[in-house]
């Protein structure tokens, strides 16, 4: 169960039941970004720091947010400015922190395994922003709390990822989270780009994007990093958009409903069309918006709170919550 991890490392492993209660979770804390007073108690007296190696624009506010809904202190930290600049290692830095008495570390560094590492060293509990190529986790759950949301459940579902994935972690959380709730899978992308034993994770390989679209409930696409282009990994950029970007013909393959979603940032025009982007099928800003939520769950249990399950829970927890913090 979620409620006995102190810390969020990856999808990879975790139970479908710990999943399912995540995502309640998480439905219930979505009320709370609705209300006039975006607030609950339940973090109050927790401090949260939040360091990000990497940059970030989504993941970051997402869960500064998260953590003032919850009324929990956080500090942010970013390399420039910091004394990593001056050639202080990880190590050092975390240990740091955890001496000003920090009780959580969201960390995104290049390196994957960077959270494991702080996970085996420090007492705080620590969640995974995103770690090199290895996974992103919070970006899973987003990303199937979206499709649930939608779906009402994961049955029968057929979900395509295409882009580079061998270099995602969006990719590698997708895949471990929905192939645990029985979602058929499928990648698809230039051959180059595709980890040779991608399938042992469960997945199908379609290099052909009219092919993988054949009645996919959802498309997620990835974003191309330029730069894989000059390591040689595909020939042009206009040959991508022309071959695997995803545009309102080749999703004429897809169910009429199918959801396109994006975990951004988007090269519009080259992985995804403008008009899909912004069109009626993209669920891209829902993923935004229930990111706060997700994060708000995951903060809240790896904090040792109970899981909740209705609206009713909530109000019950935040009141416990309330009452526990006037005792003390
Ligand atoms: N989806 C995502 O991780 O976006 P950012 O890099 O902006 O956080």
């Amino acid at each position: 169960m979620i409620t006995n991890r102190k810390h969020l490392l990856g999808l990879e492993g975790m139970t479908s039941e710990e999943i399912t209660r995540l995502l309640d979770t998480a439905e219930s804390f979505k009320e709370v970004s609705e209300r006039p007073v975006k607030k609950v108690p339940a973090l109050r007296g927790t401090t949260i720091a939040n360091l990000f190696f990497e940059a970030s624009t989504r993941t970051r506010i997402s869960f500064e947010l998260a953590e003032k809904r919850l009324s929990a202190d956080s500090v942010n930290f970013t390399v420039s400015g910091s004394s990593v600049s001056k050639g202080e290692t990880l190590r050092d830095t975390a240990e740091n922190i955890q001496a000003m008495k920090v009780d959580m570390i969201v960390i995104r560094h290049s390196a994957a395994g960077a959270p494991h590492f702080l996970a085996s060293l420090l007492e705080a509990s620590v969640v995974n922003a995103g770690d090199g190529a290895h996974e992103h986790p919070t970006q899973g759950l987003l990303d199937m709390f979206t499709l649930r949301e939608r779906w009402g459940n994961f049955d029968d579902k057929k979900v395509v990822i295409v882009g580079d994935l061998a270099h995602s972690r969006v990719a590698r959380s997708n895949i471990h989270g929905l192939v645990t709730m029985g979602v058929e899978v499928v990648v698809c992308g230039p051959p180059t780009l595709i980890p040779i034993d991608i399938e042992r994770l469960g997945v199908s390989v379609e290099t052909d994007l009219r092919k993988a679209l054949e009645d996919a409930d959802a498309v997620n696409v990835l974003r191309i990093q330029k730069e894989r282009q000059a390591a040689g990994l595909f020939p042009s950029i206009d040959e991508y958009a022309r071959v695997w970007g995803v545009n309102s013909r080749v999703l004429e393959r897809a169910k009429p409903d199918c959801v396109v979603m994006h975990p951004g940032p988007m090269n519009r025009g080259v992985e995804i069309a403008h008009d899909v982007a912004d069109g009626e099928r993209s669920v891209i800003l829902d993923q935004v918006t229930n990111g706060v939520a997700v994060r708000m769950a995951v903060l809240y249990l790896c904090s040792g709170g109970a899981a909740i399950e209705s609206t009713e829970e909530t109000e019950a927890a935040e009141a416990k919550a309330a009452k526990g913090k006037q005792v003390a």
